[in-house]
Order: structure tokens, then C-alpha cells, then sequence
């Protein structure tokens, strides 16, 4: 039976990026008899302009009825001034929301050649493997109330709410705990107990069902000093867990650590291992359109969407041996060039991988 796989291509580099994870997985296909079956789809700035609204509710199911989603990235100046309800992010949000997709990994790994390529000196980055598992459908992005409104002495106030329910923290601690028992059984929670008191209840819930891993080694930290701590020595982390906005942070800062932005993919699933898998990164107007994003995040995604989704782990791994390949031959985009390498273009890089299947 055929695997469907619904491509939401975006907006800025989105569709120069997808198109060359595409061209991969059909490489992977052809090689491994995957039988994958792909449709297109909008969201974003892409969706606005055709429908008026970042996600139509027909494509929101349409994406729910495939068996994987792989998303490019959302957002840009022409949509930066429109009304916060129909913003492109906005479409981002409900597809994560709508399809339940709690539980965001975000592996922060430092392929050995790149170690050039990270701001960080080679022996502190050298061997990083870390997993981001970030909470992607509460927690302030979700909280009510939140608005802007005006005061009775006509200034605006604007607000968000922090809240997370027991049942929120149990589930994508467990998401994290059982990822830690599968690699260095490392867990370090990350919050802000000293001052925000949900973040209070999520160290207790933590602390509560660390009794039921014993081989794990749970750990707290404040998130100010995490951030110090994942670019002073990154390697003392196995699995960082945290709530939606510490773990949009955070993530972006540990994607330097791997040499770019460019590098870091990401899974986003629900409780019954559907996924919706994308770069970290977003559309970078900056160079939308130039041809000179890196590919190598989305590649990565549409790597962990057949481990994780699909039951393709071999496809999987083919994917990342090839991406390794590509990097052994010096080949890299402008964000991870250093002196001595080959630079290339998106399409070149995405041609490189599928080449070196
Ligand atoms: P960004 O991640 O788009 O870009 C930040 C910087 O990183 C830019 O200089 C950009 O050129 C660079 N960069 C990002 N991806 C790259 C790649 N693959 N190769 C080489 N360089 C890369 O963040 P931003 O500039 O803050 O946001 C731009 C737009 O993207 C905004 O509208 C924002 O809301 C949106 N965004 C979307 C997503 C998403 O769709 N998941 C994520 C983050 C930001
Ligand atoms: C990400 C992005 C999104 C987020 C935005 C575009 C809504 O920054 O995927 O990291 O904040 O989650
Ligand atoms: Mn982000």
C-alpha cells in the first residue's frame, strides 16, 4: 500500500528547499521500493493569498488524511502587516494544534565536518548530540486570555497567558523521558521555577514521574542558565525538555552550535506517531529566491519522517549517510562555507544528496 505524503511547500525558501527534499525522498523511493505517493498543499503566506486565510480548514483535513506531512517554512514581509488572526504563522499554528502534534524534536547533531562552520571553537562542539524536546501546542503560544486591549487611560496593554495543565507536562515529559532511556539517559528539564509558578507545577510533574525511569538521570535548570550553558559546554546535555517558547529559543540556539540553522530538523508528532516534520528555521526573506539556502534541515526532516512516521528507518539512515557523503566531498551552502570548501547552490547541495545515494 502507498504511503501519502502531503508537501506544504510555504512561503520564502520554503518551495527552493522542499523541492530538493522532494527529489530525495523520490531517489529514496526508487532505491528502497518505499511506494510513496505525493500531493501538494498551501499554508502560510501561500494560502492567504490564494483563500484569504493562512490554512483553509479543507487542507487542515486534507493534511490530518495523509500519513506525513513535510512543511517547508511560513512568513515574510508582504504578510508582516496584516491582522494578527490571519497572519502566516497563524496557519502554522493550527496545523500543529489541529492535529495534536505536541511533542517537538528537535535534534541539535554536529556532523564531524562541520565543525569548522560552527561560532563555537571545534573541541567545544566536537561530538554534539543533543535532543530538543520542546512542547509545541500549549503553554504561552496557546494560553487565553491574550489580546491587546486598551486601558481607561487609552494606552494599549498587550497580553499573553503561561498555562500548562498536568496532563500537558505528563505527556511530553514521558515523550522526552522515553527518548532519554533510548540514548545517553540524560534528562534536563528546562524552566523558570524561581519566578513563573506554571513552570513551578512542571518541575513537580517532572519530579513526580521520575521514579518510573530509574535509568534515567533527571535534571532542573533554569532556562537563563541554560542558554549560557548549551554555548559554554553543550556537550554536558543528552535530552533538553521544555515548554513551547523555551524550546523556540533554545532550539535556535543550538542550531549554531551545528554549524547553521540550516542544519536542524525537526519532527513534530502526536500520540499516535503521525508527524509533521520541518526545518527549525523559517523562510529567510533575507535570501528568498537566491537560491542559496540550505537544503540540508529539510532533507534531515523528510530523514526523520521516514524513521518515525513511516517505519522507513533504513530509507532513513540511506538519507543521512548520503547527506554525510556530500559534506566528506566539501560541498556546502554559503551558511556552513568554510575557507577550502566547495560552496554551492540549494538545487547543487539537493542534487549532490540524491547523487550520492
Ligand atoms: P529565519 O529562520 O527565517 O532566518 C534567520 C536567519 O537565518 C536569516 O539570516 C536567514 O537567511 C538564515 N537562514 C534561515 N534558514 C536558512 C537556510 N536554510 N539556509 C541558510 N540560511 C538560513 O528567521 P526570521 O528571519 O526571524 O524569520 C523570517 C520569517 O520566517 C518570519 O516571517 C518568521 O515568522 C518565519 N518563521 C517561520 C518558521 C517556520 O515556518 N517554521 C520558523 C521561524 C520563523
Ligand atoms: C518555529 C517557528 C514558529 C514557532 C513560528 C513561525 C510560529 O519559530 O517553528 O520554530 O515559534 O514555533
Ligand atoms: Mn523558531
Amino acid at each position: 500500500m502507498s504511503k501519502k505524503i502531503m508537501i506544504l511547500p510555504g512561503d520564502g525558501i520554503g518551495p527552493e528547499i522542499v523541492e530538493q527534499a522532494v527529489a530525495v525522498l523520490k531517489v529514496a523511493d526508487e532505491k528502497f521500493g518505499l511506494n510513496l505517493e505525493f500531493t501538494e498543499g498551501l499554508i502560510g503566506g501561500a494560502s492567504i493569498d490564494a483563500h484569504g486565510e493562512p490554512l483553509t480548514d479543507a487542507e487542515l483535513k486534507n493534511a490530518g488524511e495523509c500519513d506525513a506531512v513535510l512543511l517547508g517554512a511560513v512568513g515574510g514581509p508582504k504578510w508582516d502587516t496584516l491582522d494578527r488572526a490571519i497572519r502566516p504563522e497563524k496557519g502554522l499554528l493550527k496545523i500543529r494544534s489541529g492535529l495534536g502534534l505536541y511533542a517537538n524534536l528537535r535534534p541539535a547533531i554536529l556532523y564531524p565536518q562541520l565543525a569548522e562552520a560552527s561560532s563555537l571553537k571545534p573541541e567545544v562542539v566536537s561530538g554534539l548530540d543533543i535532543l530538543i524536546v520542546r512542547e509545541l501546542t500549549g503553554g504561552i503560544y496557546f494560553g487565553e486570555p491574550r489580546g491587546i486591549k486598551t486601558l481607561e487611560n487609552g494606552e494599549k496593554q498587550g497580553y499573553n497567558t503561561y498555562v500548562y495543565k498536568e496532563s500537558e507536562i505528563e505527556r511530553i515529559a514521558r515523550t522526552a523521558f522515553e527518548a532519554a532511556q533510548k540514548r545517553g539517559g540524560k534528562l534536563c528539564s528546562v524552566d523558570k521555577a524561581n519566578v513563573l509558578d506554571v513552570t513551578v507545577l512542571w518541575r513537580e510533574v517532572l519530579d513526580r514521574l521520575a521514579p518510573e525511569y530509574p535509568d534515567v538521570e533527571l535534571s532542573h535548570m533554569y532556562v537563563d542558565n541554560a542558554a549560557m550553558q548549551l554555548v559554554r559546554a553543550p556537550k554536558q546535555f543528552d535530552v533538553m525538555v521544555t515548554g513551547n517558547m523555551f524550546g523556540d529559543i533554545l532550539s535556535d540556539a543550538a542550531a549554531m552550535l551545528t554549524g547553521s540553522i540550516g542544519m536542524l530538523p525537526s519532527a513534530s508528532m502526536n500520540e499516535s506517531g503521525f508527524g509533521l516534520y520541518e526545518p527549525c528555521h523559517g523562510s529567510a526573506p533575507d535570501i528568498a529566491g537566491q537560491g542559496v539556502a540550505n537544503p540540508l534541515a529539510t532533507i534531515l526532516s523528510a530523514a526523520m519522517m521516514l524513521r518515525y512516521s513511516l517505519d522507513m528507518g533504513e530509507a532513513a539512515a540511506a538519507i543521512e549517510a548520503a547527506v554525510s557523503k556530500v559534506l566528506d566531498q566539501g560541498l556546502r551552502t554559503a551558511d556552513i562555507y568554510t575557507e577550502g570548501s566547495k560552496k554551492v547552490s540549494t538545487a547543487e547541495m539537493g542534487a549532490a544528496v540524491v547523487a550520492a545515494f
